[in-house]
């Protein structure tokens, strides 16, 4: 069995990037689980709350998923030509859970409305931080989805064919990566 645990940058109910994970899930392979785990529930990264009362459950469960995982998916939006302060925030935490990054084979990809980058700016602001998490995250193939509003309803589901066999390739190639460790 291979463990995988999803991140959505996203915290909306019809999420696009959320739904991305949602269509990896259904593309798994049998011998393959795929949890999504959620940034709710945060709270803002502040080191007198760890000094007060320690590190947020939330945080800490949080790293524990992922130390448990044989691979991570992180589905980032871009804000601001970047990547979402939720995300940020959280993996300002998780820095601070004993390296639960460390050596995880790790894949990102992302979806954004529009024409423009389809979250390629916040995707590499996301690997940059990422290499200080010490997570190895997958080289290519790269997956950047323009025009998340004609791709997805409105509920934050996958509804393109196209994509949907864009993401089996990226989906393949990642499983390849995280099982074999080339
Ligand atoms: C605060 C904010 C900033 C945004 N900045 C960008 C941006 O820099 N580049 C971009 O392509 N889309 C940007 N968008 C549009 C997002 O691509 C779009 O809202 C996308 O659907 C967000 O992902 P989600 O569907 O997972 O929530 C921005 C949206 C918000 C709310």
């Amino acid at each position: 069995m291979t463990k995988l645990i999803g991140i959505s940058g996203a915290l909306r109910k019809g999420s696009t990037n959320t739904g991305l994970l949602r269509a990896l899930q259904s593309l798994l392979p049998a011998h393959v689980t795929m949890e999504i785990a959620t940034l709710h529930g945060i709270p803002l990264f502040d080191e007198d709350v760890i000094a007060a009362t320690g590190k947020p459950e939330v945080v800490t469960a949080l790293a524990d998923r992922i130390r448990h995982a044989d691979g991570i998916i992180i589905a980032t939006p871009e804000y601001q030509f970047s990547v979402p302060g939720v995300l940020k925030n959280a993996n300002d935490w998780l820095s601070t859970c004993n390296a639960p990054f460390k050596w995880k084979r790790t894949g990102v990809v992302g979806a954004s409305a529009g024409a423009m980058a389809g979250t390629a700016r916040a995707q590499y602001h996301l690997r940059q931080n990422l290499q200080a998490l010490q997570a190895i995250v997958m080289p290519r193939p790269e997956i950047m989805i323009v025009h998340n509003e004609r791709k997805f309803d409105s509920d934050g589901n996958l509804t393109d064919t196209e994509t949907r066999e864009r993401l089996q390739t990226w989906l393949d190639a990642f499983l390849e990566w995280v099982e074999k460790k080339p």
